[in-house]
C-alpha cells in the first residue's frame, strides 16, 4: 500500500508506466465512453499487468473538442468520465494496489469555454483578459489576414478572428486558445491547479506541449524555410522557467511526485535540456518512437538518448506508442516502417503478423534498455491502428481541419477488447455501442482470449514486467552493446543479463553459455528468428 510520498522516492527512473486513455479503456457507466468508474474495476487488472503507475488522459470539464485537451475546468471532472469523488477514490484504490497516478495537465492552452476566454471575449481588445492569451489585430488594410503565417498543428491556420475584429492564436483547434505565459496571473492559476490536485493525492501530471507554451513575444512569421532549432512558437528558452517554477511546486510535497513532458523537439540535446534537475523528471523519447525497424537506427537513437541524458543525469525513456500515433503494431508491419511517412501509409497492405511479431520483440527492447518504459494500453493486448473506421464516425479535430484529407487518431484510440466473441467485446454493457466500434477480429486479442496463454501478448508483457521488476541488473543503470552479427543489436545490463534482437533475415544462434529467460519467440532448433528478441542470463 503506498501512502503519499511513501516508497522508493525516485521509483519513476525505473518504472513502467501505462497510459490509460481513458475514453477508450473500460466503461463502468454503460453509456459506450470509457470512464473512472471502468478504470476502478480495472485496476486490479494493471496491478497484475505489473505495472508501476497509471497515466490518465486529461479527465476535466471538457466540450471535448479535442478529446479533453480543451479544458474548461481544470478543477473538476468531466460529468462523462465521473465525479471529482470518484476520482479520490480510484486514488486511494490504486495506491492502496501499490499503483501509482499520474493525470495529464494541459497547459498550453484551454476550451474557448473557458470562463477566463469568455471573459476575454467580452472584455474586449487590450483588456487585462485578452492579455491572458494571444489577441491581436489583423493584417491587411481591414484587418482580415491573420496576424503571422503560424499553422495550426491540425491544420489551416492557427488564427481565428473573433466579432470585434480581433484574432486569437491556437496552436490547435480554433476551440483551444492558447494561454499567454508572459502573463503572471496564467502562471498562478497554473501553481493552484498543480496544488489542487497533489492535494488531492496525485502523483505527478504527464504536461501537454511542454515544448510549446513559451511564444516569441513578436510573434514574427516562420516562412517557408524555418532553422527546426530556431522556432518561433516552440522550444523557446524561457520556456524552461516555468519548468523550473513547476518543479518548486512539485518539490514542496512529499518526493516522488514526478513532472513528465510531451517535449516534441529537435534532438536529443534540446530534450534532455528539460530534464536539468531544476526542471522535468522524465519525458518521452520521441525519437525512439520514430525508428523505423532497422538495427541501425535504433542503435543509434539509443546512444544519442543516453549520451544526451547522462551530463544531466535524468533517466532515459522508451515509448513505442500512444494516443496521438499509429500504432507499432501497423508500423512495422508495413513495407516502409519509417514513422514520419505512417499516417500517408493509412491503408498500404500491413502484415499484422509480422507487426505483431516485431511489437513483441520491441517491448523486451524497450524495457531492457536504461531508464522507464510507457505501455500505451492496448500494447500488451498487440492491438493495431484501425483504419477502416467509417469517415462519418470519425472524430477527432484533425479531419475535419485538415479538409478531410488527414484521418487523423481515431484508429489507435478505438477502445479495448476485454473479452467475448464480438463488439463491444466487454468494453461495454453488450447492448451499447462504443464510441468507436472495434474490428471484430479483435475476438482473437481480448484480454479474456490471451489470458493465461503463454504464447499470447498479454502473457510476454506481464512475465516481462515481472523478470523486469526482480531484476536488479534492470531499470536505470549503463548498458553495455556486445558483439554482434549485422542487424542485431545485442547488449548487456550487470553481469549476467543480456539481450538479443534479430532484426537481420536469418536466425541466429544462442551465444553460448547463455539460458533463454524469456523469448518473443524461437526457432525449433533453439536460436533466434528474424524480428524476435530474447532476454538471456549468462552463466
Ligand atoms: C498533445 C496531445 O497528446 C494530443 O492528443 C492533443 O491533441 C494535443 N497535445 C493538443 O492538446
Amino acid at each position: 500500500m503506498l501512502q503519499s510520498g511513501d516508497g522508493r522516492s525516485d521509483w519513476w527512473r525505473s518504472a513502467a508506466i501505462y497510459q490509460v486513455y481513458i475514453r477508450s479503456f473500460a466503461d463502468g457507466n454503460g453509456d459506450g465512453v470509457g470512464d473512472l468508474a471502468g478504470i476502478r474495476a480495472r485496476l486490479p487488472y494493471l496491478r497484475d499487468l505489473g505495472v508501476d503507475a497509471i497515466w490518465i488522459n486529461p479527465w476535466y470539464r471538457s466540450p471535448m473538442a479535442d478529446a479533453g485537451y480543451d479544458v474548461a475546468d481544470y478543477f473538476d471532472i468531466d460529468p462523462l468520465f465521473g465525479t471529482l469523488t470518484e476520482a479520490d477514490e480510484l486514488i486511494a484504490e490504486a495506491h492502496a494496489m501499490g499503483l501509482r497516478v499520474i493525470a495529464d495537465v494541459v497547459p498550453n492552452h484551454c476550451s474557448d469555454q473557458h470562463e477566463w476566454f469568455q471573459a476575454a471575449l467580452r472584455a474586449g481588445a487590450g483588456s487585462i483578459e485578452r492579455d491572458r492569451f494571444w489577441f491581436r489585430p489583423g493584417k491587411g488594410q481591414d484587418g482580415d489576414s491573420p496576424p503571422n503565417d503560424w499553422p495550426s498543428s491540425f491544420g489551416g491556420s492557427a488564427w481565428t478572428r473573433v466579432d470585434d475584429g480581433e484574432w486569437y492564436l491556437h496552436s490547435f483547434a480554433a476551440e483551444q486558445p492558447d494561454f499567454n505565459w508572459a502573463n503572471a496571473e496564467v502562471r498562478a492559476e497554473f501553481r493552484r491547479i498543480l496544488r489542487f490536485w497533489l492535494d488531492r493525492g496525485l502523483d505527478g501530471f504527464r504536461i501537454d506541449v511542454a515544448h510549446g507554451l513559451v511564444k516569441q513575444d513578436d510573434l514574427p512569421d516562420i516562412g517557408s524555410d524555418p532553422d527546426p532549432l530556431d522556432l518561433p512558437n516552440s522550444d523557446r528558452p524561457e520556456v524552461h522557467d516555468v519548468w523550473r517554477e513547476w518543479r518548486k511546486v512539485v518539490d514542496d510535497y512529499p518526493a516522488g511526485r514526478v513532472l513528465i513532458g510531451e517535449v516534441w523537439v529537435a534532438s536529443a540535446d534540446a530534450l534532455a535540456r528539460y530534464l536539468r534537475p531544476d526542471e522535468l523528471h522524465s519525458a518521452f523519447n520521441f525519437d525512439f518512437l520514430r525508428c523505423s525497424w532497422d538495427a541501425r537506427q535504433f542503435r543509434q537513437v539509443i546512444d544519442d538518448t543516453l549520451a544526451a541524458h547522462a551530463p544531466v543525469g535524468a533517466p532515459a525513456s522508451w515509448v513505442l506508442s500512444n494516443h496521438d500515433v499509429t500504432r507499432h503494431v501497423s508500423r512495422y508491419g508495413r513495407a516502409d516502417t519509417s514513422f514520419d511517412s505512417a499516417t500517408s501509409q493509412f491503408s498500404t497492405p500491413t502484415d499484422l503478423q509480422l507487426g505483431i511479431r516485431r511489437a513483441r520483440a520491441a517491448a523486451l527492447l524497450t524495457m531492457a534498455l536504461p531508464g522507464c518504459v510507457y505501455i500505451y494500453q492496448g500494447d500488451e493486448l498487440g492491438l493495431w491502428e484501425v483504419e477502416d473506421i467509417p469517415d462519418e464516425l470519425r472524430q477527432d479535430p484533425v479531419w475535419r481541419r485538415s479538409g478531410f484529407t488527414d484521418r487523423g487518431r481515431d484508429g489507435c484510440r478505438v477502445p479495448l477488447p476485454w473479452g467475448g466473441e464480438e463488439p463491444p467485446f466487454g468494453f461495454s454493457p453488450d447492448t451499447v455501442e462504443p464510441w468507436l466500434p472495434q474490428p471484430s477480429e479483435w475476438r482473437d486479442r481480448t484480454v479474456a482470449t490471451q489470458n493465461g496463454d503463454p504464447g499470447s501478448m498479454l502473457e510476454l508483457y506481464r512475465m516481462a514486467l515481472r523478470i523486469r521488476r526482480a531484476e536488479p541488473a534492470l531499470g536505470d543503470d549503463t548498458m553495455t552493446w556486445l558483439p554482434a552479427p549485422q542487424n542485431v543489436l545485442a547488449f548487456s545490463r550487470g553481469d549476467r543479463f543480456s539481450c538479443l534482437v534479430n532484426l537481420s533475415e536469418t536466425t541466429v544462434e544462442l551465444p553460448e553459455r547463455t539460458v533463454v529467460l524469456l523469448a518473443s519467440a524461437l526457432s525449433e532448433d533453439g536460436g533466434i528468428p528474424p524480428d524476435a528478441a530474447v532476454w538471456l542470463r549468462t552463466a
